[in-house]
């Protein structure tokens, strides 16, 4: 069986559905359940015994000892992190307790569990570290992509916080000689997306008839990936990845966020017009920028490609409208999860900039 942190979350929760749905192969599932944990999303795996569901923390040692002592799982995929860059901004002390000593204290039940592994046991056994491709930093307009060579330079407490991790899953190979990868993936969008991010936030603001909040200028640059193909990519990376090797993850779809927000207006015109029929870019309000904020990230994929043969499958268009679709098709998902602590978030996050918003 494979063990996964973080399948709670939205890439997470992603990728153990697709497992269940792809594979035989149980699947445990650790997570801390967070503000952005929600099972909710795995409700379709009601009664499947082959999904086992722990909540916990994976800094818990003790915890995270006896379940692979229990399950004796052949492969660890870490998505579980705190993830968003602004509340990074705001309150840095839990991304370094998860990303850092959490990653850290994961490494070492994994080392230990891992050394007293038969030969062939050790041999097969992975380590797969989900990470971002924040932490290379921000690359100027005419810039190329991030290759996996490209030096590490975060600048966010969360992407430093991401960086670490990183280096000290490289470490754990290098020293120990654990068994591992590591994937740095662009920004993803699609199903389960807790609405704090650019793209859920403003599907749920436009709906409400709030204002969609665009930081600084909108110029930034971002490369989207639709999240089901984020899981294929891990899923090839698992498969085939060569031990100790790196490997960027990206859609080859560079865009603005203004252009971001202008397609989800048209598209949400189309297949929920406004009731005054207006478009929905009416809406948008360029609010505070964001400090530090990073200008620009792209992708080159071709190691992923070449190697594995992993290309993503949808289109920023395709992949955005079936976004849009699944909003519209999950309003009860997500008036749930815009209850409680993320009320609390975004008088936190937007008092300042604009108060309609709220
Ligand atoms: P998310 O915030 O939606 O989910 C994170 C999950 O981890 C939640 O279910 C949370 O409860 C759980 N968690 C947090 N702290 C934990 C802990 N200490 N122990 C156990 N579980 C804990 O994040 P996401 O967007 O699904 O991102 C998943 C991973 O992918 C992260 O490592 C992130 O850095 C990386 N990543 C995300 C993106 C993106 O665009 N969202 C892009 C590239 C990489
Ligand atoms: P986000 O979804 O938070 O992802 P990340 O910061 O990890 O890239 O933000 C995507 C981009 O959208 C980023 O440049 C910040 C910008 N943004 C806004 O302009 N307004 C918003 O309300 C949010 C949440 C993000």
């Amino acid at each position: 069986m494979i063990l996964v942190t973080g399948g709670a979350g939205f890439i997470g929760s992603n990728f153990v559905l697709d497992w269940r749905r792809l594979s035989d192969e149980p699947v445990v599932n650790l997570d801390k359940l967070t503000y952005a944990g929600n099972l909710d999303n795995l409700a379709s795996l009601q009664g499947d015994r082959r999904h086992v569901f722990v909540r916990g923390d994976i800094g818990d040692s003790a915890l995270v000892d006896s379940l692979l002592n229990e399950y004796r799982p052949r492969a660890i995929l870490n998505f579980a992190a705190e993830s968003h860059v602004d509340r990074s901004i705001h309150g840095p002390a839990d991304f370094i307790e998860t990303n850092v000593v959490g990653t850290f204290r994961l490494l070492e039940s994994v080392r230990s569990y891992w050394s007293k592994l038969g030969a062939s046991g050790k041999s097969d056994f992975r380590f797969l570290h989900v990470s971002t491709d924040e932490v290379y930093g921000s690359l100027l307009p005419d810039e190329a992509p991030f290759t996996e060579e490209h030096p590490y330079q975060p600048n966010s407490p969360y992407s430093a916080s991401k960086a670490s991790s990183d280096h000290l899953v490289r470490a754990y190979h290098h020293t120990y000689g654990l068994p591992v990868l590591t994937t740095n993936c662009s920004n993803n969008y699609g199903p389960w997306h807790f609405p704090e991010k650019l793209i859920p936030l403003c599907i749920h603001n436009a709906l409400g008839g709030r204002a969609l909040p665009i930081y600084g200028d909108g110029q930034q640059v971002r490369d989207w990936l639709y999240v089901g193909d984020h899981c294929s990519a891990i899923r090839h990376v698992l498969a085939s990845g060569r031990i100790g090797e790196t490997y960027n993850i990206g859609g080859l779809n560079e865009k603005t966020n203004l252009s971001v927000v202008q397609l989800i207006c048209s598209i949400l015109n189309e297949l929920k017009p406004r009731a005054d029929g207006k478009s929905y870019a009416e809406q948008i309000t360029f609010v505070q920028d964001r400090l530090g904020h990073d200008r620009r990230y792209a992708i080159n994929a071709n190691k992923i490609r070449e190697e594995l043969n992993w290309a993503p499958a949808e289109t920023f268009e395709t992949g955005l409208r079936k976004t849009i679709q699944w909003n519209l098709d999950h309003s009860a998902w997500v008036s749930r999860v815009t209850s409680g602590d993320y009320k609390n978030w975004i008088d936190i996050q937007y008092q300042s900039a604009a108060p309609e918003i709220r």
